[in-house]
């Protein structure tokens, strides 16, 4: 059996943190993997989520199984930080996930299940493994157009594409700080674009990876409400990688959005069925620290505050590099730079002049021009704003 694999190349996100690892330059700058690190170029972790850990340490008593939906305490005060409109039980319920990613899987399947001939529209571009995970599930799937180097997205000509969707269609949407682009649809036109999406029968799956990354925790969560307010049934993925940094304990919630639907426990059981016949359980670790954190006042309010705080930096370095690469490069808007939210921008770059650029300054981008502009040694700025616009 081994003898009829063909090796498929490696995650070029992946390959290309790998590559930087080796690269032994000193003045090497890694715009790459889409973790975020901190000033020194550390991915730290937060003092709330360290206090929970201990807590917990200190306080668990079995390591027993969780059950299929995981912390169900976690999921509902998830929903509700998310969602407080929504009562869990009646107008949103779902399970625990395996990260952001593990969501997005088991509701492209339930979606999938359900109904068989829906196709996915994806934004073009995204976060690549939109494609990957809804192409093994085996959907259907089709692009809708995205802007990369303005302050908003065309919502209608996203609405336009969407005319050739049919009933029934899933429209995938992120849920802030887009990744690559950093661009987001203005809360109106965020509303805008779901009454196009209820227009056409189609059914909105939101995908929020970076909720708190954006315009505060409130104001992202605002945003995921702008489509749930609208839409009688939504599919939502979050996840708690980046808001708690604890990317490796694989934690979000898979959860399904209809205000007072009749069908939303039916629904949720199919969910649990899939993630039985999946992976059985999700792991404990990540939601009990959530859920530890969600439970205390004290420890939320220190969250809260870290959260701002990543969040000021992050913004902070995409308003210096917008200006570093004005200084650089005249003839050029670099203003979406500025504007845009959470980790990510774009450069206009071919993948040969990425590659380059890799290669001749050991500036490390995506191929897609994709920049993690969070870590960003601000005090080298100009020198890599110069570096970063040979390859424009
Ligand atoms: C758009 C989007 N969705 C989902 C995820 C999933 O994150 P995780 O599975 O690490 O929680 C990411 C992470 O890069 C993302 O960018």
């Amino acid at each position: 059996m081994f003898d009829t694999a063909v090796a498929r190349p490696i995650d070029q996100i992946i390959a290309i943190s790998r590559a930087y690892q080796e690269d032994p330059r000193d003045d090497k700058v890694d715009f790459g993997i889409g973790v975020y690190k901190d000033e020194t170029g550390l991915t730290p972790i937060m003092r709330s989520v360290k206090a929970a850990e201990q807590r917990l340490i200190d306080t668990q008593k079995t390591k027993t199984y969780v059950g299929v939906g995981g912390d169900q305490k976690f999921v509902e005060l998830f929903a509700n930080q998310v969602l407080p409109d929504h009562a869990y039980g009646t107008d949103i319920i779902g399970i625990q996930s395996i990260g952001g990613s593990g969501a997005v899987r088991v509701l492209a399947e339930l979606a999938h299940s359900l109904n068989p001939d829906a196709c996915f529209w994806i934004p073009d571009p995204s976060w690549p493994n939109h494609k990957a995970i809804i192409g093994a599930v085996g959907a259907k799937m089709a692009n809708y157009p995205y802007a990369k180097f303005t302050a908003e997205p065309d919502v209608d000509a996203i609405l336009t594409a969407l005319d050739g969707a049919s009933p029934g269609d899933v429209v995938v949407i992120h849920g802030g700080c887009h990744n690559p682009t950093g661009i987001d649809p203005s809360i109106e036109e965020l509303g805008r674009l779901t009454d196009g999406i209820g227009e056409r029968g189609l059914i909105p799956f939101v995908d929020a990876a970076y909720l708190g990354f954006g315009d505060g925790w409130e104001e992202d969560s605002a945003r995921v409400a702008a489509v749930a307010d609208r839409a009688p049934e939504m599919l939502l993925a979050l996840s708690c990688s980046k808001n708690f940094g604890i990317y490796r304990e694989r934690t979000g919630a898979a959860l399904l959005v209809g205000k007072g639907h009749a069908n939303l426990a039916a629904a949720n059981s199919n969910l649990l069925a899939l993630a039985r016949a999946n992976y059985s359980m999700p792991p404990d670790h990540g939601a009990a620290i959530v859920r530890t954190i969600f439970e205390d006042p004290e420890l939320k309010a220190d969250w809260l505050a870290e959260l701002t705080e990543i969040r000021e930096i992050i913004n902070k370095s995409r308003s210096a590099l917008a200006l570093a690469l004005a200084r650089a490069k005249q003839d050029r808007d670099w203003t979406y730079i500025d504007t845009g939210r959470g980790m990510f921008s774009l450069i206009d770059v071919t993948p040969e002049a990425a590659e380059k650029l890799r290669e001749d300054h050991g500036v490390y981008i995506i191929p897609d021009g994709r920049m993690n502009i969070a870590g960003i040694d601000l005090n080298k700025i100009d020198e890599i704003a110069a570096k970063l616009v040979t390859a424009v």
